[in-house]
């Protein structure tokens, strides 16, 4: 047998019996027997003599870690039995002096935190919250919002399309755009008074980097009643901005089109990184854009069989990953779902 061999033979033989020893004085004889001056180990070192430069050299590093590994298990073995309390054979240790270890608690994602945050806001006002489907018609997301097939308004909102052919070989399908289809099938339930909000996930068709997601998520808000005006719909979202961001936050409107609205603003607040003295983050404006809103356009209401002439609405609608973003200077969207834990227990 070469004396690799023996080594590891060796290595077999302490460590099987090291496994059975039980108390401290049979750990020093079995110390003595292996690594002591007149070990086994020793023995097959003293056959080195006679070997080559080249076998010395193999066989020494071997014995060497060979020594090392007992001296490991030695040490581990001297632990357990030094801490070792009255214990039913046959039984591994316990070592009650550990400390115990804390089971991880798992917590809200930052999206849901803010949706629960701005909703609560809104249902303070006397809104409703809803939710709605996220595979939806090209009718709700589309043709009801006033924005029929051919119109450049649906360019803008590049459609994931669901593979589905209807029996006239249309395909009608897609995943929701916006929140806004849920505009028209709560409409289409509920007769005025309406005031909802609607948190969700919308999709778009679109290059992912550090501001753009295939999948994000937005908010939507529909009041329906005799005699609301455009100044409710300021109130309501500067009420808002006052409470969600500070009281001391400016907030502006300014003229914007949707085709489901008339007429059609954009809100923006100051920006919070410059405090509107213009910066890289809000392209030197002072502003940042928060959501798209407007009245409700007559044909829109029309067509759920609500009459504009007696009622009128205002809806908005808002991304969410922006605000906190804006909030905490994160400055890359894809953090938000990239399921990284360091990230996300910041929240
Ligand atoms: N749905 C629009 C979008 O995703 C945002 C929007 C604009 C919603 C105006 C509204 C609104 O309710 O009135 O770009």
């Amino acid at each position: 047998m070469s004396l690799l061999q023996q080594l590891e033979e060796l290595k077999a033989e302490a460590l099987a019996e090291l496994n059975s020893i039980d108390d401290s004085k049979k750990l020093e004889s079995w110390r003595v027997q292996y690594m002591g001056k007149k070990s086994k180990l020793n023995e097959v070192l003293r056959g080195l003599a006679g070997l080559s430069i080249e076998e010395k050299k193999t066989v020494g590093a071997g014995a060497n870690s060979l020594k090392l590994d007992l001296d490991v298990a030695l040490k581990g073995k001297e632990q357990v039995l030094g801490e070792k309390i009255d214990q039913p054979a046959g039984e591994a240790p316990l070592d009650i002096s550990l400390p115990g270890r804390t089971p991880p608690v798992g917590r809200l994602h930052p999206i849901t935190q803010v949706i629960t945050e701005m909703s609560q806001i809104f249902v303070s006002m006397g809104f409703q919250v809803v939710e709605g489907p996220e595979v939806e018609w090209d009718y709700y997301n589309f043709d009801m919002l006033n924005i029929p097939k051919e119109h450049p308004a649906r360019d803008n909102m590049q459609t994931l399309w669901v593979d589905y052919e209807n029996e006239k070989g249309e395909r009608p399908m897609l995943l929701r755009t916006h929140t806004s289809p849920m505009q028209i099938r709560v409409m289409e339930k509920i007769k005025p008074p309406v005031r909802i909000v609607v948190p969700g996930k919308v999709y778009r068709y679109e290059a992912i980097d550090a501001t753009h997601i295939p999948m994000f998520t937005q908010i939507e808000g529909l009041a329906v009643d005799r005699g609301i005006t455009l100044a409710d719909l300021k109130g309501t979202l500067y009420d808002f901005a006052r409470r969600y961001f500070s009281s001391d936050r400016k907030a502006r409107f300014r003229c914007d089109f949707f085709p489901f609205v008339e007429p059609g603003v954009e809100m923006s607040i100051e920006c919070a990184v410059c405090k509107g003295n213009g910066c890289r983050l809000c392209s030197n404006s002072g502003w940042i854009e928060i959501l798209g809103a407007g009245m409700v356009h007559p044909r829109v209401l029309e067509r759920v069989g609500i009459d504009p002439s007696v009622y009128s609405g205002f809806a908005f609608g808002m991304g969410i990953e922006r605000v906190p973003m804006l909030r905490y200077g994160i400055d890359d969207i894809r953090l938000f779902y990239g399921g990284d834990l360091r990230f996300l227990r910041q929240f």
